[in-house]
């Protein structure tokens, strides 16, 4: 009797179709079939983070009939598995022959014909339209338990998690569909900012913790209706320690994945005035009382509590913000945002730089409103694992009502802005269900 021949399939498994069985299928007859399932880290390199886990997309996988076994393919280069394994054959849908998995192929093919292995090319399945899928899915929505998980499962999966303001459904809904394609890669935002600025400034309030919790959780849930993506909550000072108990535990409950409170106490200011307005630091010692009462407050072990340094802010130094975030750290606080409002980013650099050598590492946040010029890359080469977009959103959009305000009373007609408006049509269009 022949030994058995050996088949390796890479796939994502994140929606299964009839596609993907035709490929297990071919693959079941030509021998025993080991898939290389795609980790989190490897789809999120070119596109969305999956719905389901890897552990989740394993037991499905394993499950089907043919499958012998299911390993972990942690880049989108097939190599170092097809090397490790030495498979007689690899099967691929024949719709990688061209556009970008063209390159992937090529190197499939290459490393196999080493030790005379082939590819074999079902013919693709037409008529799945992935997009559509997705699609669906979103339609149907998520839990809050799913959401909540998710920043975490980013934070593992990738570089830097990119992160964009939402002030109200419709922002929402633009920051979890907008995306732009760049050779084969989607790129798009990971998460959402609500921020305190954006939502007050939306309402036409100022940024001094005015506009209250109820009316700040009626913003977050006009975005929570519409969305999937993880949230981001910008809790300000966090109040008191007794408030900010309850509010933990409503956060969680709605699905919020972290909250970052600031270390500051008094009449809150925006932290971009700087020192041009009073800016009081909390000491030490409360806020990490504050930090410490709202992890002993939190249900799930996936709730994030972010300590916010103001100390830069302030004019205080480096060597405070440091000390600062150690204390936080300590306190058990599960990441730390820094703030700063110079424009050249040397004194973030320098923060980043002593940061490294804290014992304890915890994610670090940096919302680069000022220091714009660092590219995502850069900031992730100084060590930030999430940047926030805080206000640009809003920031766009108030210009442009502006203008289109100011046009039509030098007209006295609309005719003019209509160019640079959305058409009627594809407003109707906008909102699903319209
Ligand atoms: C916000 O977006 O509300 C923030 C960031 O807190 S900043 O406005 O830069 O202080
Ligand atoms: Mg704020």
């Amino acid at each position: 009797m022949k030994p058995t021949k050996t088949v390796y399939v890479g796939m994502s498994a994140d929606f299964l179709h009839h596609g993907h069985l035709n490929i297990l299928k071919t693959a079941a007859e030509l021998g025993e079939v080991t898939v290389g399932l795609l980790t989190d880290e490897a789809i999120a390199s070119y596109k969305r983070l999956p719905f389901l886990t890897w552990e989740e997309r394993k037991a499905v996988v394993e499950n089907i009939k043919g499958v012998s076994k299911v390993i972990p393919q942690s880049t989108l280069d097939y190599r170092p598995n097809l090397i490790a394994l030495k498979p007689d054959y690899v099967v691929h849908g024949s719709d990688w022959r061209t556009g970008p998995q063209e390159k992937v192929r090529q190197q499939v093919i290459e490393t196999i014909s080493a030790w005379g292995g082939q590819v074999v090319e079902p013919e693709y399945t037409a008529g799945i339209s992935s997009t559509k899928i997705i699609n669906a899915l979103k339609e149907v929505g998520t839990t809050a338990e799913i959401r909540l998980r998710r920043l975490k499962r980013l934070l593992k999966a990738k570089g830097v998690v990119r992160v964009m303001e939402a002030h109200n459904g419709l922002s929402g809904l633009l920051v979890e569909n907008v995306f732009v394609e760049n050779d084969g890669k989607k790129r798009e935002f990971d998460a959402m900012w609500l921020s305190s600025l954006t939502d007050s400034t939306a309402k036409g309030r100022p940024d001094i913790e005015f506009v209250d919790r109820t009316s700040r959780m009626q913003t977050m849930n006009e975005i929570l209706e519409v969305t999937t993506k993880p949230i981001i909550f910008d809790g300000d000072t966090g109040g008191p320690p007794e408030h900010f108990t309850f509010f933990v535990k409503t956060l969680e409950r709605l699905g919020v994945s972290a909250v970052i409170i600031e270390d500051k106490t008094g009449l809150k200011r925006n932290s971009l005035f700087g020192t041009e307005v009073e800016q009081t630091l909390d000491s030490i010692e409360d806020f990490c009382y504050k930090i410490s009462q709202g992890k002993k407050a939190q249900v799930t072990d996936d709730f994030m509590i972010v300590a916010r340094i103001e100390a830069l802010i302030a004019g205080k130094g480096i060597e405070e913000a440091i000390k600062r975030a150690k204390a936080y750290i300590e306190a058990g606080a599960d990441g730390i945002m820094i703030h700063s409002r110079h424009k050249d980013g040397k004194e973030i650099r320098e923060f980043c730089d002593e940061f490294k050598k804290l014992e304890h590492q915890v994610p670090l946040i940096c919302v680069p409103t000022s220091y714009n010029h660092f590219t995502e890359d850069e900031l992730q080469a100084m060590g930030f694992n999430i940047v926030i977009y805080a206000n640009h959103l809003l920031r766009a959009a108030y210009p442009a009502m502006k203008q289109t305000a100011e046009t039509i009373l030098q007209n006295s007609r609309s005719l003019e802005v209509d160019k640079q408006c959305l058409s009627i049509s594809e407003i109707l269009r906008l909102i699903p269900g319209t």
